[in-house]
C-alpha cells in the first residue's frame, strides 16, 4: 500500500518560492485566519492561504481587511487570495500596502456562490478567458509569485479545464490549483479526477489537486489518478488538522486539546477578545464534529463571556480525546 509520505511528498518550487511540502491548506472564508494558518503550517502544510479578500476592497482602509491579512514573520512563505474581476483593481491590490508582506497572490477563479458569479467574479471567469488572462498579467506586474485556483467549468457540458490551464500558464501563472468539481456541483459529490489530469497534461507549471480529500488514502488516490504535483485540503483540515502531520510524516505530540488551547492563545495575540472567542468557538465546534454528546458543551461555549471561561469548558471536551 502506497503512503503519501513515502511516494509523493516533496518540496515544491512555485515561481521563485519554495514550499516546504506539497500538501497545502486551502483558502476557506471565515476560517483561514493567521492562527489557523499557523497551526496547519506547524503540522506540515507547505502553504496555507488566507481566505478570499476582495481586490476592490483593498482600496479602502478598513479594519476587517486588516484582520484577514494579519501575519507575522513566522509565517513564511505567505499566500494571500484575491477575488475580483477588474484587472486594474488586482494590480493596485498586489502593489499596495495590505499585501506587501505576502510572497504569493492566488487568484480566486472558482467561487461558485451566486452573487459572486453574477458579478463576473470567481467561477464566472472560467467563461471569459481573455479577462482572466488580463487579471493574471495585472497581478504579475507586481513582481509577486502568482497562482490561480479554479474549477473545470460551469457544468459538465461547459468544461474548459485544459484551455483554461494553458491560458493561466501563458499569462504568467506560476502554479494552478484545480478543484475537481464543476460550478453546479458546488461542494458536493466526488471530484472528477479526469479534469485535474487534463489540466496536468496541458501545462508545465505545478498543478495542485483539490476536492474531497478526507484521508491519506484519498490523497494517494488523488495523486495516482491525476499525476498532480501536490494536494490541497479544505474542509477536512478544519475537522482534523492532524491530517497535515500524517501526510507529511511530521512528528508531533499535539493533541486536539493542545491545538485548541494554542489556537486560543494565538487568537488572543492578534485579535481583540470578542473576535478571538468567536474564532475559537468556531474551530472548537469543527473539532467536536466526531465527538458524540457535545451539544451541551456547545451551548455552554456560546454562553460564556471570557476566553478564560471558554478554555475551562474546552478542557473536559478535548482532554480525554485522542486524535
Ligand atoms: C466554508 C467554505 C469557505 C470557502 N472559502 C473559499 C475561499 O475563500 N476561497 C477559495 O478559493 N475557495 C474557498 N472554498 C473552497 C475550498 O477552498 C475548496 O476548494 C472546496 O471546499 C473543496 O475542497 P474539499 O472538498 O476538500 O472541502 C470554501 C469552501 C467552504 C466550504
Amino acid at each position: 500500500m502506497k503512503s503519501f509520505c513515502g511516494n509523493y511528498l516533496k518540496k515544491l518550487h512555485i515561481g521563485n518560492i519554495t514550499a516546504g511540502s506539497n500538501v497545502f491548506m486551502a483558502p476557506l472564508a471565515g476560517y483561514t485566519c493567521y492562527p489557523f494558518r499557523m497551526m496547519c503550517r506547524r503540522l506540515g502544510a507547505g502553504l496555507a492561504f488566507t481566505e478570499m479578500v476582495s481586490a476592490n476592497g483593498l482600496k479602502y482602509n478598513d479594519k476587517a481587511t486588516a484582520k484577514l491579512l494579519y501575519t507575522t514573520d513566522e509565517e513564511s512563505p505567505k499566500a494571500v487570495q484575491l477575488l475580483g474581476s477588474v484587472p486594474s483593481a488586482f494590480e493596485y491590490a498586489c502593489k499596495g500596502e495590505y499585501t506587501k508582506d505576502y510572497d504569493i497572490v492566488d487568484i480566486n477563479m472558482g467561487c461558485p456562490v451566486p452573487n459572486i458569479v453574477k458579478s463576473g467574479e470567481g467561477c464566472a471567469l472560467t467563461q471569459d478567458l481573455p479577462l482572466a488572462s488580463r487579471i493574471i498579467e495585472a497581478c504579475k506586474r507586481s513582481g509577486k509569485t502568482v497562482t490561480v485556483k479554479f474549477r473545470p467549468g460551469m457544468n459538465k457540458s461547459r468544461i474548459v479545464v485544459s484551455e483554461f490551464a494553458r491560458m493561466c500558464e501563458d499569462s504568467g501563472a506560476d502554479m494552478i490549483t484545480v478543484h475537481g468539481r464543476t460550478r453546479n456541483m458546488m461542494y458536493d459529490g466526488e471530484p472528477v479526477y479526469e479534469y485535474i489530469d487534463a489540466a496536468k497534461r496541458a501545462v508545465n507549471i505545478p498543478v495542485i489537486a483539490n476536492g474531497g480529500i478526507r484521508s491519506e488514502e484519498d490523497a494517494v488516490r488523488m495523486m495516482d489518478r491525476t499525476g498532480a504535483d501536490g494536494v490541497m485540503i479544505a474542509r477536512y483540515g478544519l475537522e482534523d488538522p492532524m491530517i497535515f502531520a500524517r501526510l507529511t510524516g511530521r512528528k508531533t505530540d499535539a493533541t486536539k486539546l493542545s491545538l485548541i488551547l494554542d489556537q486560543a492563545e494565538l487568537a488572543q495575540s492578534c485579535f481583540d477578545e470578542t473576535a478571538a472567542m468567536e474564532y475559537v468557538r468556531k474551530i472548537a465546534s469543527y473539532f467536536m464534529k466526531k465527538i458524540p454528546g457535545t451539544k451541551n458543551y456547545k451551548q455552554e461555549m456560546f454562553r460564556c463571556g471570557s476566553m478564560e471561561e471558554l478554555k475551562k469548558i474546552l478542557v473536559p471536551i478535548f482532554g480525554e480525546t485522542e486524535i
